[in-house]
């Protein structure tokens, strides 16, 4: 039998999106069958690669090459979606590499449930966006895309907290923050399609971080620590640059994180320039 590892490092290791994302659902619904027959796949181990396999395009820039267009024009919301399919493929990624990276640190089952739901979610998200960028004209890899995304997991790479807090608590939260606004630029020109698919990522990402505040409460409890604390000694050392607001204090509410773990690593102080 499969295990939920190797299935994972099946998805990881392949490298068209569109496939990718098929493969994950599938994967995603024999986990949940066997979980609802009362009989679980095992967990087991296997080797993920550092980097997941990507397809040959979009050619993978460094930030700053990225080219920049304004929203407000047709080529500025290709561009935009490109980048949101960009965050979905790699958000697939990154949560089938969580699933097969730390296995060895014993876990309730309810962890790889979340996890996989998490996953399937990312890959209903680009499978979204995509049929969005096609139904424009453009598609998955017409454009550049940021090189950067994957930093994020190799920094974490030996760290279950770390990537917890930096993956869903810092950059999924941040999805809850930005999403609002992508919505509008899409309602202003009319693009229902789009303004519908957006709103299913936008409720769907608040349980992802949810997922990470739960297990990362969780694991501090199981060692007797004050979360607060371990997140942000965690971001301090993973996570480059300070957070930026304005937060979406609402939704990262309901995720359950609270101001008191993303403010204070709001660093405001360098670009003040005030005498
Ligand atoms: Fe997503
Ligand atoms: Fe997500």
């Amino acid at each position: 039998m499969t295990s939920l590892a190797e299935m994972a490092v099946q998805v990881l290791t392949r490298a068209d999106g569109r496939e990718k994302t098929a493969l994950g659902r599938r994967h995603a619904a024999t986990w949940f069958a066997a979980r609802a027959a009362g009989t679980p796949l095992p967990i087991g181990t296997a080797q993920p690669p550092l980097r997941p396999a990507r397809p040959e395009r979009p050619e993978l820039l460094p930030p700053r090459d990225v080219p920049r267009r304004r929203p407000g024009s047709p080529l500025g919301r290709t561009a935009l979606l490109h980048a949101v399919a960009h965050i979905e493929l790699n958000a697939v990624d990154l949560h089938w590499d969580i699933i097969a990276r730390f296995t060895a640190h014993p876990m309730p089952l309810g962890f790889y449930d979340d996890w996989v739901k998490a996953a399937d979610d990312e890959a209903k998200h680009f499978n979204l966006i995509c049929d969005c960028l096609e139904a424009m004209g453009s598609h998955y890899g017409a454009l550049p895309a940021h090189a950067g995304m994957w930093r994020a997991a190799e920094d974490t790479v030996g760290d279950l907290m770390g990537r917890l807090a930096v993956v869903p608590m810092v950059l999924e939260a941040r999805g809850l923050d930005v999403t609002p606004g992508m919505i509008e630029v899409f309602r202003k020109a009319n693009d229902t399609a789009t303004v519908a698919a957006l709103e299913v990522i936008y409720a769907e990402e608040v349980a992802h971080v949810a997922y990470g505040s739960k297990w990362f409460n969780w694991l501090c409890g199981r060692a007797g620590n004050d979360p607060k604390e371990v997140f942000h000694d965690l971001v301090r050392t993973y996570f480059h640059g300070g957070l930026k607001p304005p937060f979406n204090e609402e939704k990262r509410a309901e995720a359950g994180l609270p101001p008191d773990f993303y403010w204070p690593l709001v660093d405001g102080d360098k670009d003040d320039t005030a005498p």
